[in-house]
């Protein structure tokens, strides 16, 4: 038979083993997001977000790349919650506005992230005339029409499908947007494909066909900041925009129609430049603007898929491109950003603490016959793609 004092060695023994099993299980977990490069297939998981006031349930799917990128999306607007990218030294870090609960998501969210339609950007009083009848629009944003109105895409719940392949995970969002929502005519049915592939690019696909005449120019409302979402401001970003033209706009920010030169103005970013160096220029665009928020004629006028615009912040080394086949692009330096927003991990979102580049048939196309069409009409199809591909320098 063991003594006392055997026993209490032993005993003594088995809890400085498990001491060091716990403290090593909790170290293996504080390194998780460097775990996140290490091996696997791409995956993609669900889980509830929350529940709408009426009741209806929303999901939260996580994708994860084989080198560790995940990005999570929301059924609700289809919303891009978090996107994770590495930054030069393998650091991970949520690169897009957002919020941690859907509450605020559907209370306060100044569309992070979402799917935007079914108009993206404004129509000008929030009137288009199409085959000789007039539509009125919600007007939403001071005298025009914004985002789709008041219960747009971004607001609305999307049917999910996850979609795997082996080099990539998607997730195939539907919904259908009956007859006259938000004043819109023909039934909408649009399809947008989510896929992160393993060289840490999200494609967006887009589909769209309706049973009347319509209009339709949808996009991505993601807000970036890659240093990570809370942390500071945007305008050290250094930006290039793949466009020579824009269309300046007037003090509601509706296009004139012109479509200018951007040589020898602030707003012309064919160079890297940082977002930061000429934002506070006396410039009347700028000035309207209360900052960027101009949309860019890019110089591929929408004629194949090409890069758009890259963004690169020198301090984490991460890069942002921004590929698309749309003639357009939105860029925005989150200059209605008040610094009330509490985002994803707690921080305050002061002015300018994110970035929006969204690619889009030009502001208002139904009132200007120079600008690219944006009718879609029964039996043909909308198709669209646009890319974000994540490196780093
Ligand atoms: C777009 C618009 C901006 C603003 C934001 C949302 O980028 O162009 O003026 O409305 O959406 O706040």
């Amino acid at each position: 038979m063991p003594s006392s004092a055997l026993i209490r060695n032993r005993l003594a023994t088995a809890i400085r083993v498990a001491l060091v099993a716990v403290v090593a299980l909790a170290m293996s977990l504080a390194a998780a997001p460097t775990a996140q490069a290490a091996g696997g297939g791409p995956s993609i998981t669900k889980k509830q977000f929350g529940t709408l006031p009426n009741g209806q349930k929303i999901d939260i799917y996580t994708l994860r790349n084989s080198s560790g990128m995940r990005v999570k999306i929301l059924t609700y607007g289809g919303i891009l919650q978090s996107i994770e990218v590495p930054d030069s030294g393998g650091r991970f870090a949520n690169v897009t506005l957002g919020f941690d609960n859907l509450s605020d998501y559907v209370k306060k969210s100044p569309y992070f992230g979402c799917i935007t339609g079914r108009y993206a950007n404004r129509v000008a009083k929030g009137r288009f005339t199409l085959d000789g009848k007039t539509y009125q629009l919600a007007t939403n944003d001071g005298p025009n029409h914004l985002h789709g109105g008041t219960k747009g895409f971004d607001k609305r719940v999307w049917e999910a499908h996850p979609v795997k392949r082996h080099d990539s995970v998607g997730l195939m969002l539907t919904y259908t947007s009956p007859n006259g929502e938000e004043s819109y005519p023909g039934t909408l049915r649009t399809k947008v494909v989510y896929t992160l592939t393993d060289d840490n690019r999200i494609r967006m696909d887009y589909r769209a066909t309706t049973s009347r005449p319509t209009i339709v120019n949808l996009t991505n409302h993601a807000y970036f900041n890659l240093r990570g979402e809370g942390n500071g401001r945007i305008l050290g970003h250094e930006l290039q925009i793949n466009a020579s033209r824009y269309t300046p706009v007037d003090k509601t920010l509706i296009p004139t129609g012109k479509i200018a030169r951007l040589g020898g103005t602030p707003l012309d970013f064919r160079e890297p430049t940082a977002i930061g160096d000429r934002i506070n220029s006396e410039n009347q665009q700028i000035v309207r603007g209360g900052g960027y928020d101009h949309n860019y004629v890019l110089d591929s006028r929408g004629r194949v898929l090409g890069l758009a615009a890259r963004v690169v912040e020198p301090d984490s080394g991460r890069v942002l491109e921004v590929i698309t086949d749309q003639p357009g692009l939105q860029f925005y330096s989150g200059n209605f950003l008040d610094g009330t927003l509490r985002g994803t991990s707690g921080h305050l979102y002061p002015k300018r603490s994110g970035f929006a580049l969204e690619s889009q048939h030009f502001p208002d196309s139904p009132n200007h016959e120079n600008f690219p069409s944006t009718v879609l009409r029964p039996g043909d199809v909308y198709r669209t793609t646009t890319i974000y591909a994540f490196s780093t320098v």
